[in-house]
Protein backbone atom coordinates (compact mmCIF):
# COMPACT_ATOMS: atom_id res chain seq x y z
CA UNK A 1 0.00 0.00 0.00
CA UNK A 2 1.87 3.14 -1.12
CA UNK A 3 2.67 5.76 1.66
CA UNK A 4 1.54 9.61 0.97
CA UNK A 5 5.10 10.51 0.92
CA UNK A 6 5.45 7.34 -1.72
CA UNK A 7 2.39 9.11 -3.51
CA UNK A 8 4.17 12.51 -3.40
CA UNK A 9 7.42 11.08 -5.10
CA UNK A 10 5.81 9.00 -7.94
CA UNK A 11 3.28 12.12 -8.57
CA UNK A 12 6.95 14.01 -8.85
CA UNK A 13 8.24 11.35 -11.54
CA UNK A 14 5.21 12.11 -13.13
CA UNK A 15 5.14 16.08 -13.14
CA UNK A 16 8.71 15.66 -14.10
CA UNK A 17 7.71 13.55 -17.30
CA UNK A 18 5.09 16.06 -18.25
CA UNK A 19 7.70 19.54 -17.81
CA UNK A 20 10.30 17.74 -20.23
CA UNK A 21 7.38 17.83 -23.18
CA UNK A 22 6.39 21.31 -22.24
CA UNK A 23 10.29 22.67 -21.91
CA UNK A 24 10.70 21.15 -24.96
CA UNK A 25 13.59 18.41 -24.57
CA UNK A 26 11.31 15.20 -25.26
CA UNK A 27 9.03 14.22 -27.46
CA UNK A 28 5.75 12.20 -26.66
CA UNK A 29 7.02 8.98 -24.47
CA UNK A 30 10.47 8.74 -25.44
CA UNK A 31 11.79 10.02 -21.91
CA UNK A 32 12.08 7.90 -18.79
CA UNK A 33 13.00 9.32 -15.32
CA UNK A 34 14.13 7.16 -12.56
CA UNK A 35 14.57 8.12 -8.51
CA UNK A 36 16.24 6.44 -5.62
CA UNK A 37 13.56 5.22 -3.30
CA UNK A 38 14.70 3.20 -0.52
CA UNK A 39 16.66 -0.24 -1.35
CA UNK A 40 15.54 0.40 -4.70
CA UNK A 41 14.27 3.19 -7.07
CA UNK A 42 10.68 4.29 -8.74
CA UNK A 43 11.06 4.16 -12.78
CA UNK A 44 8.20 5.72 -15.54
CA UNK A 45 5.98 2.74 -17.33
CA UNK A 46 6.84 1.65 -20.76
CA UNK A 47 5.40 3.66 -23.38
CA UNK A 48 2.75 5.55 -21.54
CA UNK A 49 1.39 8.70 -22.07
CA UNK A 50 2.38 11.31 -19.86
CA UNK A 51 -0.90 13.14 -19.58
CA UNK A 52 -2.19 9.67 -18.74
CA UNK A 53 -0.29 8.29 -16.47
CA UNK A 54 -0.99 7.69 -12.31
CA UNK A 55 0.89 7.21 -9.52
CA UNK A 56 0.07 3.55 -9.14
CA UNK A 57 1.82 2.46 -13.02
CA UNK A 58 5.36 4.18 -11.43
CA UNK A 59 7.58 1.14 -10.77
CA UNK A 60 9.46 0.38 -7.72
CA UNK A 61 12.43 -2.10 -8.94
CA UNK A 62 14.86 -3.31 -6.02
CA UNK A 63 18.19 -2.77 -6.39
CA UNK A 64 18.29 -6.35 -8.34
CA UNK A 65 16.30 -5.26 -11.11
CA UNK A 66 13.29 -7.29 -9.21
CA UNK A 67 9.48 -5.51 -9.81
CA UNK A 68 5.97 -6.29 -9.70
CA UNK A 69 5.61 -9.06 -12.72
CA UNK A 70 2.02 -7.02 -13.55
CA UNK A 71 4.22 -3.88 -14.20
CA UNK A 72 6.21 -2.88 -16.90
CA UNK A 73 9.40 -0.85 -16.36
CA UNK A 74 10.68 1.48 -19.12
CA UNK A 75 12.39 -0.36 -20.89
CA UNK A 76 15.65 1.66 -20.11
CA UNK A 77 15.58 0.51 -16.73
CA UNK A 78 19.17 -1.35 -16.69
CA UNK A 79 20.91 1.92 -17.52
CA UNK A 80 18.96 3.85 -14.77
CA UNK A 81 19.51 0.71 -12.07
CA UNK A 82 23.11 0.63 -13.05
CA UNK A 83 23.51 4.45 -12.61
CA UNK A 84 21.80 4.13 -9.42
CA UNK A 85 24.18 1.17 -7.98
CA UNK A 86 27.64 2.87 -9.59
CA UNK A 87 26.87 6.80 -8.19
CA UNK A 88 25.83 6.34 -4.58
CA UNK A 89 25.89 10.05 -4.82
CA UNK A 90 23.14 10.15 -7.37
CA UNK A 91 19.19 9.92 -6.74
CA UNK A 92 17.64 10.98 -10.06
CA UNK A 93 18.12 10.07 -13.83
CA UNK A 94 16.49 11.69 -16.36
CA UNK A 95 17.07 10.21 -19.87
CA UNK A 96 14.93 12.41 -23.03
CA UNK A 97 15.47 12.71 -26.74
CA UNK A 98 16.16 16.13 -27.10
CA UNK A 99 16.70 17.40 -30.73
CA UNK A 100 19.62 19.08 -30.90
CA UNK A 101 21.30 16.85 -28.32
CA UNK A 102 20.32 14.16 -30.40
CA UNK A 103 21.86 15.65 -33.53
CA UNK A 104 25.53 15.78 -31.67
CA UNK A 105 24.66 12.00 -30.71
CA UNK A 106 23.83 10.93 -34.07
CA UNK A 107 27.01 13.08 -35.62
CA UNK A 108 29.19 11.28 -32.88
CA UNK A 109 30.26 14.57 -31.64
CA UNK A 110 30.96 15.35 -28.15
CA UNK A 111 30.30 18.38 -26.96
CA UNK A 112 33.67 20.74 -26.07
CA UNK A 113 33.96 23.46 -23.69
CA UNK A 114 32.04 25.86 -25.78
CA UNK A 115 30.71 27.54 -22.84
CA UNK A 116 31.63 27.48 -19.27
CA UNK A 117 28.53 26.44 -18.23
CA UNK A 118 30.01 23.04 -19.23
CA UNK A 119 31.13 22.46 -16.27
CA UNK A 120 27.42 22.13 -14.89
CA UNK A 121 27.84 18.69 -16.48
CA UNK A 122 31.12 17.98 -14.38
CA UNK A 123 33.87 18.25 -16.59
CA UNK A 124 35.40 19.99 -19.78
CA UNK A 125 33.04 17.44 -22.21
CA UNK A 126 30.12 16.23 -22.49
CA UNK A 127 30.87 12.62 -23.73
CA UNK A 128 28.86 10.87 -26.45
CA UNK A 129 28.44 7.15 -25.17
CA UNK A 130 28.65 4.47 -28.45
CA UNK A 131 25.69 3.16 -29.68
CA UNK A 132 24.42 -0.15 -28.84
CA UNK A 133 20.43 -0.86 -28.99
CA UNK A 134 17.90 0.45 -26.35
CA UNK A 135 17.22 -1.34 -23.09
CA UNK A 136 20.54 -3.53 -23.87
CA UNK A 137 23.06 -4.19 -21.06
CA UNK A 138 25.48 -3.04 -23.48
CA UNK A 139 23.78 0.78 -24.02
CA UNK A 140 24.01 0.89 -20.12
CA UNK A 141 27.36 -0.21 -19.62
CA UNK A 142 28.18 2.68 -21.90
CA UNK A 143 26.32 5.08 -20.38
CA UNK A 144 27.86 4.44 -17.02
CA UNK A 145 31.38 4.73 -18.60
CA UNK A 146 30.64 8.23 -20.27
CA UNK A 147 29.11 9.26 -17.15
CA UNK A 148 32.45 8.45 -15.26
CA UNK A 149 32.76 11.54 -13.15
CA UNK A 150 30.20 13.83 -15.44
CA UNK A 151 26.50 14.47 -14.37
CA UNK A 152 25.48 14.25 -18.14
CA UNK A 153 26.44 12.06 -21.28
CA UNK A 154 24.88 11.97 -24.98
CA UNK A 155 23.87 7.98 -26.48
CA UNK A 156 24.97 7.57 -30.14
CA UNK A 157 22.13 7.54 -32.46
CA UNK A 158 19.92 7.71 -29.20
CA UNK A 159 19.80 10.94 -26.72
CA UNK A 160 20.98 12.40 -23.60
CA UNK A 161 20.95 11.53 -20.09
CA UNK A 162 21.32 13.74 -17.02
CA UNK A 163 21.47 12.46 -13.69
CA UNK A 164 22.07 14.41 -10.16
CA UNK A 165 21.34 14.80 -6.26
CA UNK A 166 17.52 15.44 -6.80
CA UNK A 167 15.39 14.91 -9.46
CA UNK A 168 14.88 19.15 -9.68
CA UNK A 169 19.01 19.30 -10.65
CA UNK A 170 18.63 16.63 -12.96
CA UNK A 171 15.71 18.46 -14.94
CA UNK A 172 17.59 20.95 -14.57
CA UNK A 173 20.70 19.80 -15.89
CA UNK A 174 19.06 18.16 -18.98
CA UNK A 175 17.95 21.64 -19.95
CA UNK A 176 21.15 23.40 -19.43
CA UNK A 177 22.55 20.30 -21.45
CA UNK A 178 20.00 20.86 -24.28
CA UNK A 179 20.64 24.66 -24.21
CA UNK A 180 24.77 23.51 -24.74
CA UNK A 181 24.05 20.90 -27.77
CA UNK A 182 21.87 23.99 -29.39
CA UNK A 183 24.84 26.61 -28.57
CA UNK A 184 27.41 24.17 -29.94
CA UNK A 185 24.93 23.22 -33.62
CA UNK A 186 24.80 26.88 -33.73
CA UNK A 187 28.44 27.79 -33.55
CA UNK A 188 29.22 24.71 -36.26
CA UNK A 189 27.02 26.35 -38.62
CA UNK A 190 29.52 29.85 -38.66
CA UNK A 191 32.67 27.97 -38.16
CA UNK A 192 35.02 26.09 -35.84
CA UNK A 193 33.85 27.39 -31.61
CA UNK A 194 37.07 28.33 -30.33
CA UNK A 195 37.18 26.35 -27.19
CA UNK A 196 37.42 27.70 -22.87
CA UNK A 197 41.06 26.39 -21.44
CA UNK A 198 41.05 23.31 -19.52
CA UNK A 199 42.29 24.97 -16.53
CA UNK A 200 39.74 27.94 -17.09
CA UNK A 201 36.93 25.21 -16.95
CA UNK A 202 38.89 24.02 -13.69
CA UNK A 203 38.56 27.23 -12.19
CA UNK A 204 34.96 27.34 -12.99
CA UNK A 205 34.09 23.68 -11.46
CA UNK A 206 35.46 24.95 -8.16
CA UNK A 207 33.51 28.42 -8.39
CA UNK A 208 29.99 26.47 -10.08
CA UNK A 209 29.95 23.30 -7.31
CA UNK A 210 26.70 23.47 -6.25
CA UNK A 211 24.80 25.78 -8.55
CA UNK A 212 21.53 24.81 -9.64
CA UNK A 213 17.92 23.98 -8.04
CA UNK A 214 18.13 23.56 -4.50
CA UNK A 215 17.42 19.57 -3.77
CA UNK A 216 13.95 18.29 -3.48
P1 LIG B 1 10.20 3.75 -22.48
O1 LIG B 1 10.31 2.26 -22.50
O2 LIG B 1 10.50 4.35 -21.14
O3 LIG B 1 8.86 4.22 -23.01
O4 LIG B 1 11.38 4.31 -23.38
C1 LIG B 1 11.32 4.62 -24.71
C2 LIG B 1 12.64 5.04 -25.25
O5 LIG B 1 12.69 5.86 -26.10
C3 LIG B 1 13.86 4.46 -24.72
O6 LIG B 1 15.00 5.09 -25.12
Amino acid sequence: MPTTKDREKRQSIIDACRSMNALGINQGTSGNISLRHGEGLLITPTSTPYEAMQPEQIVFMGLDGSHDAAQRPSSEWRFHLDILRARPEINAVVHAHPIYSTILAIMGLEIPPIHYMIACAGGDTIRVAPYATFGTQELSEHAVRALEGRLACLLEHHGMIAVGASLSKAMWLAVEVETLARQYHGCLQIGTPRLLPKAEIENVLGRIAGYGPADK
